[in-house]
């Protein structure tokens, strides 16, 4: 095994079970307010902690970046494990039991390891470039549709950023008529892990930050897959408007949503 998804897959775990148990205690949750709709608790930092001392003790010289700590530069700022200890901090807070961890390392801003955990499901997806996606061990194959005709599309809503709430809807109620149904899940890596396991055929949200989509973007591509922005470009990395699906659904997505963008989203 790659040495540094082994370390992943360590950190993943460990984080995924103390999830895991905070949810059988939700006494123990202590929920706060970042933003608007935007919620995080103790769980997260403390499952942040935990897979960060995992990395630091292999790793002490990579730099990381995760979603409650920011920054963490290292001396090799070369390579970089990009961190969200808990995608799904609302479902969590609710106890709707669909939520993940997600790790991805960087090597010169390529992205080389992936992993997303469900720890109420114990599902480990993994991938590392060139070598495919796995879940628990087997090989992931994405959806085989040709066209929207059929599919089930998964999405996020642009909760924190209702700016976006018109065009979002108009591209949903568009594609409504050409798709079978949509899933609104609320965990963006579990969203691009279920598109590289075809669960869901495509999927595309407004405004996600680096640790939602940076595993499982891999994972998508190594089960075959396709992820730009909305205007089949790679200003996802920047911007977090992203689309995930095969090529042909990825390219009926991309022509449904043209004529619907505003200026804010072709980027
Ligand atoms: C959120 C989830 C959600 C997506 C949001 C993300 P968090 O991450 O991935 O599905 O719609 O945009 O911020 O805050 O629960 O880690
Ligand atoms: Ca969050
Ligand atoms: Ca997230
Ligand atoms: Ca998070």
């Amino acid at each position: 095994m790659h040495p540094m998804l082994n370390i992943a897959v360590r950190a993943a775990r460990k984080a995924g079970n103390l999830i895991a148990k905070n949810y059988e205690t939700p006494d123990a949750v202590e929920a706060s307010q970042k933003g608007s709709n935007d919620f995080v608790t103790n769980v997260d930092r403390d499952a942040e902690r935990l897979i960060i001392e995992v990395i630091r003790k292999s790793y002490p010289q990579h730099s990381i970046v995760t979603e409650e700590s920011g920054e963490l530069p290292g001396e090799d700022q070369d390579v970089q494990w990009v961190i969200d200890p808990l995608d799904g901090t609302t479902n969590f807070i609710k106890r709707f039991p669909h939520f993940s961890v997600s790790i991805a390392v960087r090597i010169k801003g390529r992205t080389e390891v992936a992993v997303v955990y469900d720890p109420m499901r114990n599902e480990l997806f993994s991938a590392v470039r060139g070598q495919g996606a796995q879940l628990n061990g087997y090989r992931l194959r994405g959806g085989s549709a040709r066209d929207l005709d059929g599919t089930i599309l998964a999405t996020g809503f642009p909760f924190k950023l209702k700016q976006h709430a018109t065009p979002f809807i108009n591209i949903v109620g568009k594609l409504f008529t050409q798709c079978a149904d949509f899933r609104r899940t609320g965990s963006a890596a579990l969203d691009l892990a279920y598109v590289a396991a075809g669960r869901v055929d495509g999927y595309f949200e407004i405004g996600l930050k680096p640790w939602d989509f940076a595993a499982g973007e891999l994972l998508v591509r190594e089960a075959g897959g396709l992820v730009t922005d909305f205007v089949g470009g790679h200003n996802y990395l920047s911007s977090g408007n992203i689309v995930a699906g095969n090529p042909r659904v990825v390219k009926a997505l991309l022509a449904n949503m043209r004529d619907e963008l505003s200026e804010a989203l072709k980027r």
